[in-house]
């Protein structure tokens, strides 16, 4: 149904199954997502531009490429600003300009979770080394019971910022109520979700939200557009001024520069500087594509629930000593996961094991320490039962 649009990746799997070799499940996507056949030529086209426009390049970058990019984008996330989406290569330069906003002179109070993907937490750490910064981070399970415990801090501390996934990179558990939470949260928090493990994989509308969050993700995952291509919503009225600030920042200003830094009242304010455009034709041709033809991500997000329950259905009568219910990190299933399982293996040696038994089946998956991971996509046939992950 959806294999149309992997006819290279698809015809690459042939091959190998004409030359004897077994063609590979690819169940990394939650990792490397393949990239649909249109961002070939997206790519191409982008040479050409580069090529033939030279510097005049940037009059359609800017003018047409990206509000283009930026209205699809709010269309998936029913934001009401497209202008108010920043992008930046990738988002941990995105976190930090908006983190170089607050006077680190001053106490900065920053409350988190323990389950943050390496970017933010190694950040954090390195944060945590002025006096002037103190990090709060609760613990993400038990799940059932996490809104409930990240909200009741939110609201005792006097928090500056609030961060905190969207769907936890280690398990793929969806953080419960999370839009709630950032729709009631002080005023004086700054709020950022890290959706990087959400868009374009379940269903999210920030509309009732869009002025209370920064909204964090990349084309990378689930898009399948590649790397180089990061965003960040800012709420509206957003007065903020990060240190950490590019040129673009003060397009409007640089022909009649005042005394002061400006920032300019929409995106740019949290931009940065000169980026390789490339993923953004890359991802506006998906974008453009998926529009034309349908593909919503509810549709994306059926499709692959309906695998992750066939895949379910395997492993429920292959009795695998390590994929199974109770090596399944999980809160709810049907309603709170992301497209991705994780297996508790207990051992870092045993995932490792695991993972090459898998990888000799010709089942490429990833892992992190003991948590082996196994994700799902639109590429999956209808009729994949999955049942090379278990014999
Ligand atoms: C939850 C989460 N956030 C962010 C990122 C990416 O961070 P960065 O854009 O800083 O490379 C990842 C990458 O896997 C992720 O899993």
């Amino acid at each position: 149904m959806y294999q149309k649009y992997y006819r290279q990746f698809l015809q690459g799997a042939a091959e190998s199954a004409a030359s004897g070799a077994q063609p590979p499940l690819h169940m990394a996507c939650h990792s490397h997502h393949y990239w649909p056949d249109v961002t070939c030529e997206a790519a191409q086209q982008y040479w050409t531009d580069s090529a033939t426009l030279a510097d005049s390049k940037w009059g359609p970058i800017f003018e047409q490429k990206i509000p283009a990019w930026q209205a699809a984008v709010a269309r998936v996330l029913n934001l009401p600003s497209p202008d108010r989406i920043a992008m930046a290569p990738n988002t941990h330069e995105l976190v930090f300009r908006l983190i170089s906003a607050f006077d680190l002179s001053r106490p900065l109070r920053i409350l988190t979770t323990d389950g943050e993907f390496y970017s933010f937490t190694r950040q954090l750490q390195r944060l945590e080394e002025e006096s002037s910064v103190e990090v709060t981070r609760i613990h993400k399970e038990p799940y059932d019971t996490l809104a409930e415990r990240f909200e009741q801090e939110l609201h005792r501390g006097h928090y500056d910022l609030a961060y905190a996934s969207q769907v936890f990179f280690d398990s793929g558990v969806a953080f419960p109520d999370l839009d709630g939470i950032a729709g009631r949260k002080p005023e004086r928090t700054e709020f950022v979700i890290d959706g990087y493990h959400g868009y374009f994989a379940r269903p999210t509308d920030l509309g009732a939200i869009a002025d209370k969050v920064f909204y964090t993700a990349g084309s990378y995952k689930y898009q399948g557009a590649g790397e180089g291509l990061c965003f960040m919503s800012i709420p509206a009225g957003c007065t903020l001024r990060p240190l950490y600030t590019g040129w673009f920042a003060d397009m409007a200003e640089l022909e009649n520069r005042a005394d002061r830094v400006g920032y300019a009242d929409n995106w740019l304010r949290f931009a940065g500087s000169t980026m390789d455009y490339s993923t953004l034709y890359k991802a506006l041709a998906i974008l453009e594509l998926f529009e034309r033809d349908g593909v919503t991500v509810e549709k994306i997000h059926d499709y692959v629930l309906d695998r992750q329950r066939r895949f379910l259905d395997t492993m429920d009568s292959a009795g695998h000593p390590l994929l199974n219910r109770d090596r399944l990190v999980h809160h709810d299933l049907e309603n709170g996961h992301g497209h991705f399982f994780t297996f508790n293996c207990t051992t870092a040696q045993h995932a490792e094991k695991l993972q090459e038994e898998l990888g000799s089946r010709g089942v490429l998956c990833d892992r992190r320490q003991q948590l082996l991971r196994l994700g799902f996509a639109i590429y999956h046939a209808e009729d994949e039962t999955f049942q090379r992950v278990f014999s």
